[in-house]
């Protein structure tokens, strides 16, 4: 027996919510399929899509790691086979590694007869994340259970999901240009400004606030982040011209996606999406690269099982 599950690609930070929101979108993510193993331990029998350049050791790759902590999770001793299908670029900021991560916890924990819930998913998936890219948790959570994610703490895992107004949509546009995020993490300030700390807490509350009364006018007002997007935004080519194309072309907000270089924006509709796609598009290729759009309901399914 085998089980099969895809996990989406996922918005984090989402404005001001620097490793405490994070958003699923719809179309892209990664596939993984876990079975029983014949010889003792865990083993990722194949990658594909990733060009070679994933680890295959079990050690190394999110997959296997979150797979290995959801067996510890549940008390399961089990050999097991993994083989990943990576629909999502690297280093992208599209929640790469999370996705392989929350589709192997899944997976694994299905092949067990799912003794865990999906909440209790989030700490193998953490454990993964924290071995590649840092130990946050606003890919994986929404990576997990969809939609859009706060994340109030990661030890223990305390996540609340957030209503969605109806209709938003969100594009994100992603450069031909690769960041690393433990290169967009070293860029970040130490320290932050006692006032700037204030208008930060301030922007985040109003932007919860703004989910639940389905207020757009004031969502558009609390998508901006003065501590990491203004500090990440020159490593990313046309970054800065793409997010004001964004607003100039109709767009509540904009800012980057987790650690760059894709770049988000929050639309009242579809059309309005396609408009502002083009705009951060040409804004981009004036710097260089070409990008690929993707167009997406804000209000998106997690992880689930499919069919291989
Ligand atoms: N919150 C993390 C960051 C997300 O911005 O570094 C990385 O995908």
């Amino acid at each position: 027996m085998s089980i099969t599950a895809f996990a989406p690609a996922t918005v984090a930070n989402f404005g001001p919510g620097f490793d405490v929101l994070g958003i699923a979108i719809d179309g892209a993510g990664d596939t993984v399929t876990v079975k029983q193993g014949e010889h003792p331990g865990i083993h990722i029998t194949a990658i594909h899509g990733d060009d070679g350049r994933l680890p295959t050791d079990p050690a190394k790759n999110t997959a296997s790691i979150a797979a290995r902590e959801t067996l510890k999770a549940a008390g399961v001793e089990m050999s097991l086979e993994i083989e990943i299908h990576k629909g999502l670029p690297l280093c992208s900021g599209l929640g790469s590694s999370a996705a392989s991560a929350a589709a192997a916890a899944f997976a694994t924990n299905q092949l067990i007869g799912s003794p865990l819930r999906k909440p209790d998913l989030i700490g193998p998936c953490i454990e993964a994340e924290a071995a590649v890219s840092g130990r946050h948790a606003d890919n994986v959570a929404p990576a997990l259970l969809g939609g859009l994610v706060l994340v109030r703490s990661i030890d223990p895992p305390d996540l609340i999901r957030l209503p969605i107004p109806d209709g938003l949509t969100i594009v994100v546009v992603t450069p031909e240009h690769e960041i690393p995020t433990s290169q967009a993490r070293s860029v970040l300030p130490a320290e932050v400004p006692m006032q700037t700390m204030v208008s930060s807490t301030a922007q985040i509350a109003s932007l919860v606030s703004a989910c639940y009364s389905s207020d757009l006018s004031l969502l558009s007002r609390c998508l901006t982040d003065e501590v990491v997007t203004p500090a990440r935004i020159g490593l990313i080519p046309g970054g800065e011209a793409a997010l004001g194309a964004a607003l100039g072309a109709g767009a509540l907000g904009a800012s980057i996606s987790g650690a760059g270089p894709s770049l988000f924006a929050l639309c009242r509709s579809e059309r309005s999406a396609r408009s502002a796609a083009q705009a951060m598009q040409e804004a981009i290729a004036q710097a260089g690269p070409n990008s690929t759009v993707r167009i997406s309901p804000a209000n998106c399914a997690g992880v689930r099982r499919v069919k291989r």
